[in-house]
């Protein structure tokens, strides 16, 4: 074998060992390299459950609005990314919203399989996580009550059952606009959220929909101060679940 050919079996071995992850240096890239190609293929194989699965519904690219009733939300919005931890989606997928018509896969599709599909959505999410309230939020019931009637009931349905039909009026872009407003007492919402979601929903608001902000000095129609957006989660808590 001339110098050339053992050269060139060198480098083809040292690229295969690269290729492969196991080429090791001081900086552990051993390890990302092996977490790259595990969220590859995640990636990849959410994103085909999802054409399969959710695009009817959701659309191809998470527009949302897609299907008979235009109901299917948009899961490509930013500021809902932003503020959903990967458990909310998995559970979400898990348990759906079948009182609002969106099948529970947790028959259909493997655990992994559910993983793979929140990756693929999360993979949608170009802005920084912001962080969310963990565990129970105090607030008084009663107190929560009296504000939901007047200023959510109209969208999300005097017992949270969810909107009739498009609520209409997205700020931003009129292929966000006329979503119906979700089932907030669904079981499969009250299992797959958290206190912490729902109070981070009401301080940033989802931008480009009908649901906007209601903390005091931000861009709401409506502003609360945050111990009324605490009573308010605590009301929404309190709702009996609907199946
Ligand atoms: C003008 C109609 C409207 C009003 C008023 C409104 N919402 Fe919403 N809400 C919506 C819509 C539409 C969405 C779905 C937004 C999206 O596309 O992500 C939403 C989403 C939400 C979500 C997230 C649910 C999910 O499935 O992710 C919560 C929680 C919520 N609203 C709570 C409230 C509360 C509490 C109030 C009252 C303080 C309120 N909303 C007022 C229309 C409204
Ligand atoms: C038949 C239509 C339909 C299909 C199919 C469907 N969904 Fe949904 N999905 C909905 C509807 C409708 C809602 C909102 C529920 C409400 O209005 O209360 C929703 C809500 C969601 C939410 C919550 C969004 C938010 O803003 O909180 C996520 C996440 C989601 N779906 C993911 C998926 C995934 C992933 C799939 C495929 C595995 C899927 N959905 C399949 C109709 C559907």
């Amino acid at each position: 074998m001339n110098t050339d050919k053992i050269l060139g079996l060198v480098a083809l071995t040292g690229f295969l060992l690269y290729l492969f992850g196991t080429f090791p240096n001081a900086h552990g890239e051993v390890q990302v390299f092996a977490r790259d190609l595990a969220w590859n293929d995640a990636y990849s194989r959410g994103l085909n459950l999802y054409n399969e699965n959710c695009a009817v519904c959701h659309g191809d690219n998470g527009q949302g609005g897609v299907g008979e009733d235009a109901l299917g939300l948009p899961l490509n919005l930013q500021s809902f990314l932003v503020i959903a931890p990967k458990s909310y989606i998995v559970n979400t997928i898990r348990y759906g919203r079948e009182s609002r018509g969106m099948p529970a896969f947790a028959d259909d599709f493997s655990e992994s399989d559910i993983n793979a599909v929140a990756t693929f959505i999360k993979g949608w999410q170009i802005q920084p996580s912001k962080a969310i309230e963990d565990g129970k939020i105090k607030g008084n019931v009663k107190e929560g009550a009296k504000w939901y009637k007047v200023t959510c009931g109209n969208c999300h349905g005097p017992n949270g059952e969810g909107g009739p039909q498009e609520t209409g009026g997205g700020h931003i872009s009129a292929s966000f606009s006329g979503f119906s407003a979700p089932a907030l007492a669904d079981i499969g919402f009250k299992k797959s959220s958290t206190d912490g979601f729902i109070k981070a929903t009401l301080i940033y608001g989802r931008i480009g929909t009908p649901m906007t902000s209601y903390l005091k000095k931000s861009q709401g129609h409506v502003e609360l101060e945050e111990q009324d957006i605490n009573n308010i989660v605590a009301y929404i808590r309190s709702m009996p679940a609907i199946e």
